[in-house]
This record gives C-alpha cells, sequence and structure tokens, in this order.
C-alpha cells in the first residue's frame, strides 16, 4: 500500500463515496430545495454551533465570501497570521473583492499572541488609517505544518477581538484535523467567531473541492445578497 503524505489535496475518494454520491438525493439547490445540500448545510451548522450555513464549492470562496460579510466599504482591516492563505494564495482577493486591507501579524508556527494581535491594532488616528475591523486565524495552520492553536491563546485573541470591537473569522480548511488531535469539539473552537467553515474533501476525500461555511444569519443573508 501507498502512503501519500505529501497533501490531503490529492486525496481520491474510495468506492463507497462514489456510491453515495451516485444515489444522493437531488433537488433545486437556487430554490434551497435540494434536500442533500440542505442536510449538509444543517449537520455543519449544527457541528459549529452556528445558525445556519451555506454551501460553497471551494474554501477560497469560503474565505473571500466570510471577509466580504465583515469588511465595509472604504479601508477596513483583516488582521490575520503572514502565512495565512487569504495573504499567501488568493491572489489579492480581500482587496479585489472587498476593498480589505491584510494586515499581517507576527507569531511563531502560524499563530499569534492576544498581545500581539492588540499592538498590531490600527490605532483611532488619522483618517488615512485603515479601521481595524476582523481577525482571521486558521486551525489547523496550513503553512506552519498543521499545528493546532492552543484553545487557550485562541482565546485571548478572541477577547482581544471582543474587547477592541473586531468582528472573527475562522478559516477551518482543517478544522477537524484539530477536533481529531485535541479532542475538542469542532462547536468549541468555533465558539466565538462571526463566520467558520471546513471543508469535506480535507476531510473526506470527496473529489469535488466543496465545502461549507457557517455564519450567523445576519452575515449569510449579507454574503447571498452582496455585488
Ligand atoms: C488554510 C486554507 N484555507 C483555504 C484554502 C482554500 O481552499 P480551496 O483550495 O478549496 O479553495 C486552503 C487550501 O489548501 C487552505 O489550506
Amino acid at each position: 500500500m501507498l502512503v501519500n503524505l505529501f497533501s490531503d489535496t490529492q486525496t481520491r475518494p474510495v468506492d463507497a463515496m462514489r456510491a453515495a454520491m451516485a444515489a444522493a438525493e437531488v433537488g433545486d439547490e437556487q430554490r434551497g430545495e435540494d434536500p442533500t445540500v440542505n442536510a449538509l448545510c444543517a449537520r455543519v451548522a449544527d457541528l459549529l454551533g452556528m445558525q445556519a450555513a451555506v454551501f460553497l464549492p471551494s474554501g477560497t470562496m469560503c474565505n473571500e465570501i466570510g471577509i466580504r460579510c465583515h469588511i465595509r466599504p472604504g479601508g477596513d482591516a483583516v488582521h490575520l497570521h503572514p502565512t495565512a492563505h487569504p495573504i499567501t494564495a488568493e491572489a489579492g482577493g480581500p482587496a479585489a473583492l472587498s476593498g480589505a486591507v491584510l494586515s499581517a501579524v507576527d507569531g511563531d508556527a502560524g499563530m499569534f499572541t492576544g498581545a500581539a494581535l492588540e499592538a498590531a491594532l490600527f490605532g483611532a488616528g488619522g483618517r488615512y488609517e485603515p479601521r481595524s475591523r476582523l481577525v482571521s486565524v486558521e486551525q489547523t495552520t496550513n503553512l506552519a505544518g498543521g499545528r493546532v492553536w492552543p484553545l487557550e491563546q485562541l482565546r485571548e485573541v478572541l477577547d482581544v477581538a471582543a474587547r477592541r470591537g473586531l468582528r472573527a473569522h475562522l478559516d477551518g480548511a482543517r478544522l477537524m484535523n484539530a477536533v481529531v488531535a485535541s479532542g475538542v469539539p469542532a462547536a468549541e473552537w468555533a465558539r466565538g467567531f462571526d463566520t467558520a467553515w471546513i471543508t469535506s474533501p480535507r476531510v473526506s476525500a470527496r473529489p469535488s473541492g466543496r465545502c461549507s461555511r457557517a455564519a450567523p444569519r445576519s452575515s449569510r443573508r449579507r454574503g447571498a445578497t452582496s455585488r
């Protein structure tokens, strides 16, 4: 047997998965009438402790739409680690699609502390300064080799965000890996975040590249109607 540890994006579906997909009940997804998609969204919302979920075809879309839900016109800033996917691999999408300023917060292994976030925030100062609006974290950290944020460190970051009026976004491309490694349930990891998403191909080797994002209902409406 060949064990490929190069990347979880190279996984392949087993026959039972292909059979389940072929036999899946389908409907008009545009009208919210696809029972399989509806069941998936309900399950993911429940898993993440969110009010609702939407089904999106890629993790990049989950980040882009998640960021768009929070960023207001005119120079809002997203604070995230320099190795985070929206900085390194989304082709400037947050700037192009949301007008967001991506602002790096340094720290070890793809993570940062509450104090580092606090120090990186823009002040209330000049009219030319971006406005700190959102903090985004990756669980697990992709380019840092899949490190799991310690829960306490994450809580510190979320406390700073709450105290300073920031929204919080969780890039959970590999959140379920953190759940397995830590024994901490996904809803506990997602607690305190305004938007969060998980991806199924990396967990289950489904071939479609699809994933689901969960969000409170208000953000969901804005995501669906943003132009
Ligand atoms: C942490 C992280 N976020 C987002 C993405 C984007 O996911 P997708 O390739 O489905 O667009 C990836 C992809 O590897 C990732 O590792």
